[in-house]
């Protein structure tokens, strides 16, 4: 399993997106771009219309996690601009397999979230549809909160599941990773992991994109 970082603008300055995107361009794998519209998540962000100025301002591929209502709506439209992965909920999509085919149909990658009160087992039929399951390990809407210990077993579940399927789908872990606990998420099984405040609240997000990296890699 290749080790891949995803640092998540939603800890960087939003007045300075292009500066913020390029301080990690040449070191992350990933830009993730959380979407977020006040129904899903108690929490507005921004939508399709930055998150195609971002992709004319960096070379990083964009990783879109879709926290919105009605996700089989809205989807397929950040895939046709250009995003190379894009994630929605589980507990949102009404029609998960057919948005997710048009994910991949429009050239992106299709990803399918969980939140952590959401059990995995359920979607193990689903993996042959998608290209990267998310296990979330906080209550999805806000940056900066604590990593939540209890679901590390749904990590390990959902790497077992994976494997047995045997397609390659990407794990990746998003909420309070970080130096302290990005090595937890590895041993579990992660392989790829989102860091908002562990990279853009620190002095250098570049170093600590190294860093997290060096840490996974060691896990
Ligand atoms: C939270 C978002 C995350 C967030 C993670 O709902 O999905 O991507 O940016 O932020 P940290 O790494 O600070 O927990
Ligand atoms: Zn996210």
């Amino acid at each position: 399993m290749a080790v891949q970082i995803s640092p998540s603008i939603l800890s960087a300055d939003f007045a300075r997106l292009a500066d913020e995107a390029a301080r990690v361009e040449g070191v992350a794998d990933w830009l993730h771009v959380d979407v977020m519209d006040y129904h899903f998540v108690p929490n507005l962000t921004l939508g399709l219309p930055v998150v195609e100025a971002l992709l004319k301002t960096t070379s990083t591929p964009i990783d879109c996690h879709l926290m919105i209502d009605d996700p089989d709506r809205w989807a397929p439209g950040y895939a046709e601009a250009g995003a190379a992965s894009v994630t929605i909920h589980a507990e949102a999509a009404k029609a998960a397999v057919r948005t997710l085919r048009a994910i991949r149909a429009a050239g992106a990658r299709s990803g399918l979230a969980i939140n952590p009160a959401t059990p995995v087992d359920p979607y193990e039929d689903l993996l042959p549809e998608i290209d990267m399951l998310l296990v979330m390990t906080v209550e999805p809407g806000f940056g900066g909160q604590g990593f939540l210990d209890i679901m590390l077993p749904k990590i390990t579940k959902a790497r077992g599941l994976i494997d047995k399927y045997g397609g390659e789908v990407w794990l990746q872990v998003d909420g309070g990773v970080s130096a302290a606990t990005i090595e937890r998420c590895a041993e579990a099984g992660a392989d790829v992991f989102v860091a908002g405040n562990a990279v853009y609240g620190a002095d250098d997000p570049a170093q600590a994109v190294r860093s997290l990296r060096a840490l996974a890699q060691q896990a």
